[in-house]
């Protein structure tokens, strides 16, 4: 009797491993095994981390947390914080917790990911138009989850191309500006304009600034209230040839005026889905799609210097819904993983060298190691399609469109074999969604 019991429960038991092969892919349970080296090279980016943030983060200090991922930033003692939640009445912290891991994974995958919501995208997607879709129309709600879709595609089609219109590494270097009052202390403008691209944001203006925020403009990316006055944002650059891209919902009035005004720019929905709602702040979403178009990006007027004053915009005195010093340490950290550079006034020198940064190899061992222990799909995998977890033939795309590319584009596109890669919210292991040629 416990023999037949047992001989049930084995093969229960393979059965279900069987199932969850099946499920999780074969790769997967054979690269996910931690190793030693994974360890050391979790350990190597911690102590070279460090080592940068107390190099150049302007009296930061990153000390380790209770695991190999997690680290501590801390702001000297003496730091006055300025800012209060609204909702505690309570002055932000002087100490904030990371986890390098999830920090060095996602943001690398962001790099070749694209951000850019398509129509591709939402067919691709399992009940794409009833689950994804409507949240992406601002009357979503009475949509009834698109079960009119003709009616749905209508209200985005001024903003839905069918394949992504940028490719990642599409663009040398970027340059990416906030609206910080902290510009006016520097005259950055005619270096900004010597960048290849440069990414502005909601309605900040150009023109009686120039000397400090340079002229050039090629995207802006808008929370909703700078969307909704899209008529005026479009007034900001004088070409008319700025790329506009919102971040959150389309709006009907946004419809109208790209119909009626006309609107000439190019409008875009940002995708936005690999950070979720971890990532809301403006300066974030910025950088994550800088960083899926450009090689190398870097950030001028979104962070504050040590013993800043106030957190004003350099075109207009309030701000309100910042955590100006949680920002700080955050971008400290994306620029000693090497995925950004920061350009302050006290960061003034253009050819500042961002000393210890870890090395490209101490970073890839690190992602691989963080992947496994995140337990991604596809972890330690060389196949670039092993975080595809779910994969669709494209249905077609402009010809031509690859080999305009640059170079550094063109071979991400052989290495990848031209698939397009989407960020899945919330999906298990952290898959993607994956745009392969027909
Ligand atoms: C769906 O929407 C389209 C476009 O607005 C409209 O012409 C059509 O009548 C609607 N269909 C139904 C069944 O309501
Ligand atoms: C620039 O300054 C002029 C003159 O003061 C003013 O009329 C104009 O509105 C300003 N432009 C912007 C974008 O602030
Ligand atoms: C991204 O693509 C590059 C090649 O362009 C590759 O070396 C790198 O491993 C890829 N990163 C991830 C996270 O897939």
């Amino acid at each position: 009797m416990r023999l037949l019991q047992l001989g049930f429960l084995i093969a229960l038991a393979s059965g279900l491993a069987a199932i969850l092969i099946y499920i999780t892919g074969v790769s997967n349970l054979y690269y996910n095994r931690i190793s030693d080296e994974d360890y050391e090279a979790l350990e190597t980016l911690q102590g070279d981390f460090r080592k940068c943030v107390s190099a150049n983060g302007l009296g930061l200090e990153a000390v380790s947390g209770k695991d190999y991922c997690q680290v501590t930033i801390n702001f000297p003692k003496d730091t006055v914080p300025k800012w209060r939640d609204p909702t505690t009445g309570e002055l932000e912290s002087l100490s904030f917790d990371f986890n390098l891991c999830e920090a060095v994974a996602a943001w690398e995958r962001v790099r070749n990911s694209t951000t850019i919501l398509t129509k591709e995208y939402i067919d691709a997607l399992p009940s794409g138009w009833e689950e994804y879709a409507w949240r992406r129309i601002n009357k979503g709600v009475l949509l009834n989850r698109c079960e009119n879709k003709t009616l749905c595609m209508e209200k985005l089609s001024l903003v839905l191309p069918e394949t992504p219109p940028y490719f990642p590494r599409q663009f040398g270097r970027c340059a990416v500006i906030g609206n910080s009052g902290d510009l006016l202390k520097t005259k950055f403008g005619k270096e900004i304009d010597g960048y290849d691209v440069v990414i502005r944001e909601n309605g900040a203006p150009i023109q009686n600034y120039s000397d400090y925020v340079g002229k050039k403009s090629t995207l802006r990316l808008l929370n909703r209230g700078s969307a909704k006055a899209l008529d005026k944002v479009v007034e900001l650059d004088e070409t008319r040839k700025e790329v506009l891209i919102v971040k959150t919902t389309i709006h009907d009035i946004m419809s109208k005026m790209i119909r009626e005004i006309p609107i000439k720019n190019p409008v875009y929905l940002m995708l936005g889905a690999a950070f979720g709602s971890a990532a809301k702040g403006t300066g974030l979403k910025a950088l994550e799609f800088a960083l899926s178009i450009c090689d190398s990006v870097d950030m001028y007027g979104f962070t504050v210097d040590p013993g800043y004053k106030e957190w004003t915009r350099y075109f207009s005195e309030s701000r309100k819904g910042h955590t100006p010093l949680h920002g700080r340490a955050y971008y400290q950290m994306m620029e000693c993983l090497g995925l950004i550079k920061i350009h302050s006034p006290m960061r003034s020198d253009p050819n500042r060298v961002v000393k210890w940064v870890p090395s490209q190899n101490t970073i890839r061992a690190a992602r691989v190691a963080s992947q496994k222990l995140l337990g991604m799909v596809g972890a330690g995998s060389s196949n670039p399609l092993s975080s595809c977890s779910l994969i669709k033939k494209r249905v077609k795309r402009k010809p031509a469109s690859i080999s305009r590319l640059k170079k550094t584009a063109i071979k991400h596109q052989k290495y990848v074999k031209g698939t397009t890669m989407y960020p899945l919210e919330n999906s298990p292991g952290h898959g993607q969604l994956c745009m392969v040629p027909a």
